[in-house]
């Protein structure tokens, strides 16, 4: 029998919106197993922790089966490797994803030689979707129906409280 395909889908996700669950459905019945990698390299600047992301994207892929969500840090490819998987699983919004994505392939592809990235595309209408206009959006006050689940949206309110704390004018 042949080894199954384990499949990861790396990214900061702070917080998970609906462009990365359309691409974690998608990808699902493609492998036998979807790893959800929430990195926290560069947590200093993310607004959540990696515990709180892995809890947001847990709510929401509670119903798919073979989908796992692990946070990690460090290289890529050494947390695949400890996973036993081999594909990188990447969304691609438009041109401007392309350079970075395509130098991390390469990059990756480097690291390990048996590594392989493919690219999905979301539905078109979450192609302008990122969690820094998710962020910006949801602060000043804008509507994020149908743009995020209930548990980032839920989230996202106790920022807002706990920031109001520490600055009573809100900061
Ligand atoms: N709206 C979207 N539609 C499809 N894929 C997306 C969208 N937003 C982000 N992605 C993809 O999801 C992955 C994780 O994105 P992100 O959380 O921004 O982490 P990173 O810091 O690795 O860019 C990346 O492959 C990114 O291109
Ligand atoms: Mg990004």
């Amino acid at each position: 029998m042949n080894a199954p395909q384990i499949a990861v889908y790396p990214g900061s996700f702070d917080p998970l919106h609906n462009g990365h669950l359309d691409i974690i459905k998608r990808c699902c019945p493609l492998f036998d197993e979807v790893i959800v990698a929430v990195l926290g390299n560069q947590t200093k600047d993310a607004l959540f922790s990696v515990a709180e992301r892995v809890g947001i994207i847990r709510s929401e892929i509670d119903d798919l089966e073979a989908c796992r969500v692990e946070g990690f840090s460090g290289l890529l490819v050494d947390f695949m490797d400890r996973e036993g998987a081999r594909i990188i699983v990447r969304g691609l919004r438009a041109v401007s994803d392309f350079e970075y994505e395509f130098q991390m392939a390469l990059m990756n592809r480097r690291l390990n030689s048996r590594v392989e990235t493919v690219f999905l595309v979301p539905k078109d209408e979450y192609i302008y979707l990122s969690s820094r206009l998710v962020k910006e959006v949801y602060f000043l006050g804008g509507d994020l129906e149908g743009l995020v689940g209930a548990t980032a949206l839920e989230r996202l309110a106790k920022k807002g409280q706990e920031a109001e704390k520490v600055d009573p004018r809100g900061g």
